[in-house]
């Protein structure tokens, strides 16, 4: 297990497309406040980059979803360490680290969505399509790659890399 020696994603490239998503998400989220819904872990560090580049003032809240074991999507997705966002009439935005087979997002979105949002709208860093098994996109992707184990920039293997600042290959995954 190691890591591509050149990032898949560099760590500036990153940044200048995180900038550009917020000023997306600020035309079309624009309104009193925005009520950031921010997958932990792995979207954390994207979200508190993403977060300060917004004009529009913007509130976290934190959920937590598992599904994965090493490199395996398994089982049921399972949802704890809600902080319970407001969300009824609200403009919410999902922040997630990447869309891969779509089920922990999926299920995520149907929890808040039966909360009658205002607007809903979901924020990847990363979409790898080619994994997709439920019928799910995102509004605004960073960077769509093709079907690789991913990690760093919150992006772990068995909470390993999440620390660096760039995107890499896991090698042998
Ligand atoms: P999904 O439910 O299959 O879309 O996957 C959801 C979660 O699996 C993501 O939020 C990640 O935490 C994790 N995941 C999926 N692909 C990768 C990857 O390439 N690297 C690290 N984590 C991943
Ligand atoms: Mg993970």
């Amino acid at each position: 297990m190691r890591l591509s020696d050149t990032p898949l994603i560099a760590a500036d490239a990153i940044q200048r497309r995180v900038a550009e998503l917020a000023r997306l998400v600020d035309v079309d989220l624009a309104g009193p406040e925005l009520v950031a819904v921010v997958v932990l872990k792995g979207a954390v560090i994207f979200a508190a980059d993403l977060v300060r580049h917004l004009a529009t003032p913007t509130r976290l809240e934190f959920v937590r979803a598992r599904s994965y074991q090493g490199t395996e999507s398994a089982g049921p997705v399972e949802l704890t360490a809600h902080t319970a966002p407001p969300v009824t009439g609200r403009n919410v935005l999902v922040i997630e680290d990447i869309l891969d087979t779509g089920r922990t997002t999926a299920a995520i979105l149907e929890q808040l969505r039966a909360q009658q949002p205002a607007r809903l709208a979901l924020c990847a860093l990363l979409d790898k399509p080619a994994r997709r098994t439920v019928d799910i996109e995102a509004d605004y992707v960073g960077f769509t790659i093709e079907d690789r184990f991913v990690v760093g920039y919150g992006l772990d293997y068995d909470e390993q890399f999440r620390h660096l600042p760039a995107v890499h290959v896991l090698e042998d995954a």
